[in-house]
């Protein structure tokens, strides 16, 4: 079989992944290939993160490997924090603080439709593909309930009534942003 690694350090995703990508591949985990420290993500797109990396694992492993890189886009905050979701709330903060920072600047809102997008940069013998997902809905006005992570509580996908973080994994992997890109690069893998 086929074996990949994931370039992230987020249990979360890695979980998420894994269950997507199981049959299919061996996914490898950053510290189970040896690698440990902060990945570089500087680039100003979700492209530009995911390809830096990918990039840093390869440059360091020679292996194939892949990366996603995830913003959520706000209507009413001009498409804020994108790619900067994951330092939203200022460096090293935590998902608790970028959520407050969130409802705080959402206060009064009507509009409050926004979107998830991820997209995932495969590197194969250097050489980078890409696979994007979107999902689309509301950022809600306070927290409802206590899976996933990061913005999960406070976003509901369009046509349901629960939040992300109120869904199975399995549920969310159907509908979402980094389940979306995930099963076109299952479909690309499937190709080879
Ligand atoms: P990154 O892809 O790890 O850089 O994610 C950017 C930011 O989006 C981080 O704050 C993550 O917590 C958040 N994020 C990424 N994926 C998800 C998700 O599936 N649900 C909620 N928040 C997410």
């Amino acid at each position: 079989m086929k074996k990949l690694i994931f370039a992230t350090n987020n249990k979360h995703k890695l979980l998420e992944v894994s269950e997507m990508l199981h049959s299919i591949v061996k996914i490898e985990s950053l510290s189970e290939s040896g690698l440990s420290g902060e990945i570089p993500e500087t680039a100003d797109t979700l492209e530009g993160n995911a390809l830096q990396k990918a990039t840093w694992v390869y440059e360091r492993t020679g292996m194939d490997c892949f990366a996603d890189d995830t913003g959520l886009e706000v209507e009413a905050l001009d498409g804020r924090p994108g790619v900067y979701s994951a330092r939203y709330a200022g460096e090293h903060c935590s998902f608790d603080d970028n959520i407050n920072k969130m409802l705080g600047e959402m206060e009064g809102k009507t509009n409050r439709r926004a979107c998830f997008r991820t997209v995932i940069c495969l590197m194969e013998k250097g050489v980078p593909r890409y696979f994007e997902g979107r999902v689309d809905g509301e950022i809600l006005t306070e927290r409802h309930g206590k899976e996933g992570f990061g913005y999960d509580p406070i976003f509901m996908p369009d046509r349901f009534a629960v939040s992300f973080a109120e869904m199975p994994l399995e549920v969310k992997n159907h509908i979402s942003h980094r389940g979306r890109a995930v099963a076109k690069l299952v479909a690309y893998l499937k190709t080879l």
